[in-house]
């Protein structure tokens, strides 16, 4: 896909004048994850020098473009990495040595061996199999309270280091006799939940020992040691050169472990607070603050989500059981367009609201492509996730989807016992199974706005619906996705 540099230079003049006052920014995600915060670090990393991630691991996939309009798909590396920015992989960020690697090769194939400086801190966890294992068997204990992780082993990595059983990258500097010496902790604390595997049959083939795993830490030794860095000294000398650089939050609020849905989280802190804990750079460094936000919040995995239109587990399998809708594009046109109608005539069930919206958005997880549940417009939980995260501005994707369709239910706040909640207010999450939302009809438009670029070519009730939303919420809709091109894009002064 190239890029259209006249619709593009519009958006980034524009946006260059509203973000210069701020030199650095923070981007996070305010549902629980796949808001579509690759498009929008895309669009706004131009006006940054240094890219950063600072939680999370191979569990995120952002999907950018280099300045020639190539596709790179990032897990570790931050998103600069397309546009030849230096990146930052923060002390918080979780590492799978082997797929950094890999990403690499592949981003150095489609960027034609040209690498900007990339940093990787010497003390973020390092990946094993132990810590897949441990995973699996997490998993299989909780049975069918199971998170439904990405399975990259998120959940240990972060676990075990705050045990402070971890090995972290830099170790594997410090010569076999020692790695071994830290990993054989690990493995003495592991084992016996390995042998029980085992007896389960749970492990195929032997328990690696930790010689194996040193090993197959030792071999990644010349290809990292390049990047290997004290990234918190490296951000500081930045700041020192009054460098802008840009924050890139990984999964959101929802799956931030602390102020998200717990245990129905990931294991880091994927709200903006997330960005001093996993840089090590002062709290006065972090000007400012956009929330991607989806118009239609999605869920994948386990977990509360007030707003869901159906089952999680049925709309998952929905998915899986009709994919010819989602790859076949003569089948999806006439399934949107009959399913369309339905809904206008106030016919369709939300089962049916759930399944148009899901064919229409391709909800599939771009690094496990399971199916994505979805849920309405949720103000209380934006709301919420706006308190926590303190956003100067939200960039709400996907608005496009909701064109054509009549009358949008759109939740506006939440019961609890009987009692409404006040703006903010969140209950445990165990709680929050038993909300009862409160819903409003919101009037949609008829035309499709799939690709507009500028806010006059909006409809006027497209426009209504915005402001509306943005009263409800406090805070300014600055960006406004439209469409799947990086150009679809509406920036609201
Ligand atoms: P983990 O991060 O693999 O441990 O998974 C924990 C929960 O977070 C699961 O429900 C995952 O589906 C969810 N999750 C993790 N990363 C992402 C993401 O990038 N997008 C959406 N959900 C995610």
């Amino acid at each position: 896909m190239i890029k259209s540099s006249a619709k593009t230079s519009n958006a980034g003049k524009i946006l260059k004048k509203v973000l210069a006052p701020y030199r650095n920014l923070v981007v996070v995600g305010g549902n629980w994850g796949d808001e579509g915060k690759g498009k929008i670090i895309d669009l706004v990393m131009a006006h940054y020098e240094v890219t950063v991630r600072f939680s999370g691991g191979a569990n995120a996939g952002h999907t950018v473009f280099t300045s020639d309009g190539q596709k790179l798909v990032s897990h570790l590396i931050p998103c600069g990495l397309a546009q030849g920015k230096e990146c930052v992989m923060g002390r918080g960020e979780l590492v799978d040595l082997r797929l950094f690697l890999e990403e690499l090769e592949q981003s150095k194939k489609v960027l034609g061996g040209k690498l900007p400086k990339i940093y990787l801190d010497q003390m973020s966890p390092v990946w094993t199999p132990w810590h897949g294992l441990l995973e699996a068997w997490l998993e299989y204990v909780r049975g069918k309270g199971k998170v439904g992780t990405t399975g990259k082993g998120i959940g240990p990595l972060e676990g075990l280091y705050k045990l402070r059983i971890s090995p972290l990258v830099g170790q594997i500097f410090l010569g076999k006799k020692e790695l071994v010496g830290i990993l054989e902790l690990l493995h003495k604390t592991l084992l016996p939940v390995f042998k029980d595997m085992k007896a389960k049959n749970l492990i195929s083939g032997s328990i690696p020992t930790p010689t194996d795993v040193a090993d197959m830490l030792l071999a990644f030794t010349p290809k990292i040691k390049p990047f290997i860095a004290d990234t918190s000294f490296v951000l500081h000398q930045a700041s020192k050169k009054h460098q802008r650089m840009l924050f890139e939050g990984a999964q959101a609020l929802g799956l931030d472990s602390h102020f998200g849905t717990y245990p129905f989280v990931s294991s880091g802190n994927s709200a903006a607070f997330g960005a001093a804990v996993g840089t090590g750079l002062p709290m006065q460094n972090f000007d400012v603050t956009l929330m991607v936000v989806k118009t239609l919040p999605t869920r994948v995995g386990a977990g509360p989500f007030p707003s869901e239109m159906w089952q999680r587990q049925e709309a998952m399998e929905f998915v899986k059981k009709n994919i010819g809708l989602f790859t076949d594009k003569q089948k999806k046109a006439e399934f949107l367009q009959e399913r369309l109608q339905k809904i206008n005539a106030q016919k369709a069930s939300n089962a049916e609201l759930s399944q148009y919206f899901q064919v229409l958005g391709d909800e599939r997880g771009a690094t496990t492509g399971r199916g994505r549940s979805v849920g309405f417009i949720d103000i209380p939980w934006l709301t919420y996730a706006i308190r926590v995260n303190g956003p100067k501005w939200l960039a709400l994707t996907r608005f496009d989807m909701l064109s054509g369709i009549k009358k949008l239910p759109v939740v506006v706040g939440y019961k609890l016992n009987g009692k409404k909640l006040l703006p903010g207010q969140l209950p445990t999450p165990w709680d929050m199974e038993k909300v009862v939302p409160v819903f409003e009809q919101w009037p949609g438009w008829s035309e499709n706005i799939y690709g507009t670029d500028n806010e006059s070519s909006l409809p006027k009730s497209a426009k209504a619906f915005l402001q509306r939303l943005e009263k409800h919420v406090g805070t300014h809709i600055l960006l406004v996705g439209t469409g799947s091109g990086r150009e679809d894009i509406v920036v609201r002064q």
